[in-house]
């Protein structure tokens, strides 16, 4: 759109607000931040903003868009749901990320979670130069992985063995042939705006970016790959018994996240895990826990050791690889010992269990398995979306939210949100103007009202009194 006059930045902002939040029935007038003007109807000039100039941002994503579809490498990244375009990230260190064009965030995305201890933590960088001095990856066995794995099996009370993979992906992929095979039976139980993943099964009713960007499947799945797949709103016990009662003995598997944070961040009612857990034993049904997101992240032992479940099998990714990609299935013996070459089971990675990946990751555990990480992180998230939901209720919006320990998420909602229904009760149009008025106060959360926030051990209280203060301003604007 061309605006001749009109300082970049300025247009970028109110470009954004155009495709995001122009339908917003509650903003027909600009409203001003102390450091952008977000122009929500076009025939309002922008100030410029000061702070955020994009111009270096735009024209590679207008580069990018050129060379991938959409300009990104995963759907969530292209800020979608919150109109305008990505910021183009040059480095990352700490709790601090900083752009191409030279501005600095306070990070609340932690590469969707991973970065548990800070971005490009200097222990985790040492040892990978080590590790990088063998060699990247040999397609045969290292003792690396070895120590990943004892790392793991001691951490997570469901696994007993353990198999590395590339990605959460693979590790649910995995997991549900390992589910089917040890049980002998096709059909699977997911939820509503629970994300597994983009393997066909699971794209039913998935959450994370299928959820962001609004699709209800995806066109080239298949009709056959999810026939199998049953889908139940989370917390939501009934539902799940009749599904039980009009599939009699043909359940593979109930497959979740413990806590959901691809929906935004949803907590489990008090009995929803255990009355699952329950149901899965009575019907010879395997259970599954997909803690790609919440495994060392509620605590060391993940979401089973907070609440005091245990799954049949578990999958993990994001911090278990540090930064780097990986993946895993892990769980009960006699399950695992189904997977090749131990048992028929096939599942394979010419990657898989490579050195630098197993180094991040065993770095990363070391340091989480400190005394005092899960305190620490349960005091700055506490006081972090405390000071939030209070700033924006104070300021008029219907707003909730919640955390546990170093994941959390609010909604511009009154609440409580129980499910996924309840989750897209929220004003996403102020959201995304929310999202931005904080991206242009120098706090970059997730893109999408539907994905959990991430603080890590790098985050200081003084980052957080920032954000708060950067939310009080930004609540009053919008
Ligand atoms: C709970 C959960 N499972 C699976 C995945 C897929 O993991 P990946 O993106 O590494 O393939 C994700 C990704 O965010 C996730 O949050």
């Amino acid at each position: 759109m061309a605006a001749s006059g009109i300082a970049g930045a300025g247009l970028t902002l109110l470009n954004r607000f155009s495709s995001a939040a122009s339908s917003s029935s509650s903003s027909s007038t600009r409203c001003r931040t102390r450091s952008v003007t977000m122009a929500v109807s076009t025939d309002q000039k922008p100030k410029t903003n000061e702070k955020l100039t994009l111009r270096k941002s735009e024209e590679a994503f207008a580069a990018a868009k050129e060379l991938m579809p959409g300009g990104v490498n995963s759907p969530v990244r292209a800020f979608k749901s919150v109109g305008g375009q990505p910021i183009i990230i040059d480095s990352a260190k700490g709790s601090r990320m900083w752009d191409i064009d030279g501005n600095e965030y306070i990070d609340y995305v932690g590469s969707w979670g991973p970065a548990i201890i800070g971005h490009a933590d200097d222990q985790v960088l040492a040892a990978l130069a080590e590790t990088m001095k063998k060699g990247t990856s040999f397609g045969a066995p290292c003792l690396l992985e070895n120590k990943l794995a004892e790392m793991v099996i001691a951490a997570v009370p469901s696994i007993e063995m353990v198999r590395f993979v590339n990605s959460g992906t693979e590790a649910c992929m995995g997991a549900l042939r390992l589910a089917r095979a040890f049980t002998g039976k096709e059909k699977i139980i997911k939820f509503e705006g629970c994300y597994h993943g983009h393997a066909d099964p699971f794209l039913v009713k998935a959450g994370s970016g299928v959820a962001t960007l609004g699709l209800p499947d995806s066109p080239g799945v298949p009709k056959a790959a999810t026939y199998g797949t049953l889908t139940a709103p989370y917390n939501d016990f009934a539902a799940v018994e009749k599904i039980f009662e009009d599939n009699k003995g043909e359940i593979a598997v109930v497959f979740l996240e413990p806590v959901v944070g691809n929906a935004g961040f949803i907590t489990p009612k008090p009995d929803f895990l255990s009355s699952l857990r329950k149901i899965t034993k009575e019907n010879n049904s395997l259970l599954v826990f997909d803690e790609v997101m919440t495994g060392f992240r509620l605590s060391y032992g993940g979401a089973q050791e907070y609440f005091g479940i245990t799954p049949d099998i578990t999958t993990l990714g994001k911090i278990i690889g540090g930064g780097l990609p990986v993946g895993a299935y892990g769980g009960r013996r006699d399950i695992m010992e189904t997977v090749a070459p131990a048992g028929p089971m096939y599942q394979a990675g010419t990657l898989s269990g490579n050195p630098l990946a197993m180094t991040a990751g065993i770095q990363t555990l070391k340091r989480i398995k400190e005394a005092g990480t899960y305190e620490y992180l349960d005091n700055i998230t506490g006081e972090l979306v405390q000071g939030i939901v209070e700033a924006g209720k104070k300021a008029g919006h219907a707003i909730c939210g919640g955390h546990i320990n170093g994941m959390f998420g609010f909604f511009f909602t009154q609440g409580p949100v129980y499910n996924f229904t309840d989750a897209k009760k929220s004003d996403t149009a102020k959201f995304a103007k929310f999202f931005w008025g904080m991206l242009a106060e120098g706090v970059y959360l997730a893109p999408s009202q539907f994905e959990a926030g991430f603080t890590s051990l790098a985050h200081t209280s003084d980052d957080i009194k920032k954000t708060i203060a950067a939310a009080e301003r930004v609540f009053r604007e919008i």
